[in-house]
């Protein structure tokens, strides 16, 4: 997929309309990560040095009613965002109208607006999630190009991005650029072995991604909570671990269509109770009646060490155990820092919990790619096409 990008645009004095994913983590109102807003600069910076004016916008959280705007205001990302560009960013705290208008016509060449929370539009009739027409007419009216750089908003048909797209010239930016290149680079022409690890409390989350890298990879490594679920299709002991018994045939299927492909935990950590202090042992790959499994065990970190040597292609998407409880957090960091000492290899992070994890632990430098998408990973990884990016013409 090569899509027409922001280096394709004539961008001098041009309103270049950016949609970012800025949807951030946010405690009493401040930041507590900003990796989203960081992903977003090379894009940005780009279109200043072009002598581009910026319109930028994004989403944050779910909006569906007046109370849910509370804490949900753009403004802290503005100064966040003014902060890291070194200039000021105008915020306006409306999503359509005159004042808007009136500061986007009078923004010189080289400088940069922020507009609010496109899901404000959500209150009455869900206006930006549904993609409503003349929202996105609307919108696309404010500016004379539009970027898409929001790689994790990708697998949502909103107005912000598809209804944007579909009324004026549109490219994509660097980041979802990079995210094509690394995550599509995996699903579509990895370098091989291309070996998949992937991780998380249910199948049920993971069974699209599961099916599609079962076809694409040469190994699938299993490991977190769903590894109860495919013990359970075997036959095998699971105490209390965590099981989706409707998932169990679909596990079964799984397991014979992928023969000596898929690649389960052969020991665990399993514990009495769901609490970091109940007492832990290793056992074997049926865990004893009254205990359940909470992290890979040390010989399946061996497994995974071999079955990892020699990759040229790795991705990795979801925990292997319950890692938000330090003494459950071995696997997922023994994993990641296998991972980050592959040398041979491109290793991309699907977003979500693993990301978190790798920069958690130090070693966020040392991947290829670290995916700012969770869902919208999750989906690309799935083979499914995403609107955001379908609707971006190719280069
Ligand atoms: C995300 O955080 O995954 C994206 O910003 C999309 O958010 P959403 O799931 O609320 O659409």
């Amino acid at each position: 997929m090569v899509k027409k990008t922001v280096k394709d645009l004539d961008l001098k004095d041009k309103k270049v309309l950016v949609r970012a994913d800025f949807n951030v983590p946010m405690k009493n109102g401040q930041i507590t990560n900003d990796n989203r807003i960081q992903a977003a600069l090379p894009t940005l910076e780009y279109i200043l040095e072009q002598g581009g004016k910026v319109i930028v916008f994004s989403h944050l959280g779910r909006v569906k009613t007046e109370e849910d705007k509370e804490g949900k205001s753009l403004r802290p990302v503005a100064e966040r965002l003014g902060e890291l560009l070194g200039k000021d960013v105008t915020f306006v705290p409306e999503t359509r109208g005159e004042e808007l208008e009136k500061a986007i016509d009078s923004l010189s060449s080289g400088n940069v607006l922020m507009f609010e929370n496109t899901r404000f539009e959500d209150i009455d009739g869900k206006k930006e999630s549904k993609n409503d027409p003349e929202l996105g007419k609307y919108w696309a009216g404010l500016g004379d190009v539009f970027v898409n750089d929001a790689f994790g908003t990708a697998h949502r048909a909103h107005a912000s991005n598809v209804g944007i797209a579909s009324n004026i010239e549109s490219a994509v930016g660097f980041l979802v650029e990079k995210e094509i290149k690394f995550i599509g680079g995996a699903v579509d022409e990895p370098q091989r072995p291309f070996v998949a690890i992937l991780g998380g409390a249910k199948v049920s989350d993971k069974i699209g991604v599961i099916e599609n890298l079962l076809s694409k990879a040469d190994k699938v490594l299993i490991g977190g909570g769903m590894t109860y679920t495919f013990y359970k299709a075997q036959g095998k002991a699971i105490g209390n671990s965590l099981v989706e018994e409707d998932k169990i045939d679909l596990a079964r299927e799984l397991l014979s269509k992928a023969g000596d492909k898929l690649i389960l935990p052969v020991d665990s950590v399993a514990a009495t109770e769901f609490s970091n202090d109940a007492p832990s042992e290793v056992v074997g790959d049926e865990i004893p009646e009254g205990k359940m499994g909470l992290d890979i065990g040390p010989e399946t970190i061996d497994l995974f060490r071999k079955e990892l040597e020699g990759a040229k292609t790795v991705v990795w998407n979801g925990p292997m155990g319950v890692f938000e409880m330090e003494n459950f957090a071995k696997g997922t960091a023994a994993v990641c820092e296998i991972l980050a000492k592959l040398e041979e290899a491109t290793t991309i992070i699907g977003g979500g919990d693993s990301a978190t994890a790798a920069q958690q632990l130090g070693f966020e430098e040392d991947f290829s790619h670290i995916s700012t998408g969770g869902g919208a990973s999750l989906e690309y990884l799935e083979g499914k096409e995403l609107p955001g990016l379908a609707v971006i013409p190719d280069k």
